[in-house]
């Protein structure tokens, strides 16, 4: 069931998401070479402490850190670890919060340095298929259009999407229906209304869409090793269109 939010809701909404954002811009800066990823995850659970707010990931599951840190053919849930990122990598930061009864969740997928022309490549279309996404989700569309819009844009830069994961409903919970696919049928789906709030999160590797998990049980990685990129806002749909409401500034 797609839960509906009034104004009042998307405002707290907005104000976890402003802290995830806040929070994403001052990793996104820290964000080098010679940084290990568990400096990374201490520094986002030290900043949301401080907010006020509490760390989404932690717990959620049994996941053991506030942040998802992963790493050129890591796809998502990438555990924060003592290696150090070098010149040439990509690192997706994916970092969520509860604050005053509703969580705000966005990602990243930040280049360390100088990084390959395929690497560059797949970073904007990632991105590139996420604005587009977010452009469909307004009243009278359907979420195919959503999911449509990102695999299309993915797909016609030669890449492919994942399909093992999937973007979600976003409130008082942190995973809430619906799932978004990122791949679809334009003009198919539930129909979008003012006041649904998506986490729309396009997943996007630069070989086969096919992905394994690694033996620690959360890390997803590319079956064939190649990279993958991933960007996640928190979108509420109003009668004035889509408000980003994880806008980082
Ligand atoms: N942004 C991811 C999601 O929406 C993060 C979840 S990580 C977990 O699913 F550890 F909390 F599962
Ligand atoms: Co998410």
């Amino acid at each position: 069931m797609v839960i509906l939010k009034q104004r009042s809701e998307i405002e707290k909404i907005r104000a976890s998401n402003l802290i995830v954002a806040e929070i994403l811009t001052e990793l996104k800066e820290r964000v080098q070479e010679g940084v290990t990823t568990l400096e990374l995850d201490h520094l986002s659970e030290e900043l949301v402490l401080k907010k006020g707010a509490k760390p989404a990931f932690k717990g959620y599951r049994g996941y053991p850190f506030s942040l998802c840190a992963s790493i050129n053919e890591q796809v998502i849930h990438g555990l924060p670890s003592e290696r150090v990122l070098r010149e040439g990598d990509m690192v997706g930061l994916d970092f969520g919060v509860y604050y005053h009864g509703y969580y705000g969740d966005a990602a990243l997928t930040v280049p360390v340095g100088k990084i390959s022309s395929e690497a560059a490549l797949l970073l904007e279309a990632t991105e590139a298929s996420l604005t587009r996404a977010i452009h469909e989700a307004t009243v009278g569309n359907r979420l195919g259009d959503i999911s449509a819009a990102v695999q299309t844009h993915v797909e016609a830069e030669g890449f492919s999407v994942v399909k093992d994961f999937v973007g979600h409903g976003i409130g008082r919970d942190l995973h809430e229906d619906p799932q978004i696919p990122n791949y679809g049928v334009k003009g198919r789906g539930v129909a979008l209304k003012a006041g649904m709030v998506l986490a729309i999160e396009p997943m996007v590797n630069a070989g086969t869409y096919k992905i394994r998990m690694l033996a620690d049980g959360w890390t997803a990685v590319t079956a064939d090793g190649r990279l993958s990129a991933h960007f996640e806002h928190t979108v509420a749909i109003t009668d004035h269109g889509p408000e980003i409401l994880s806008r980082m500034q």
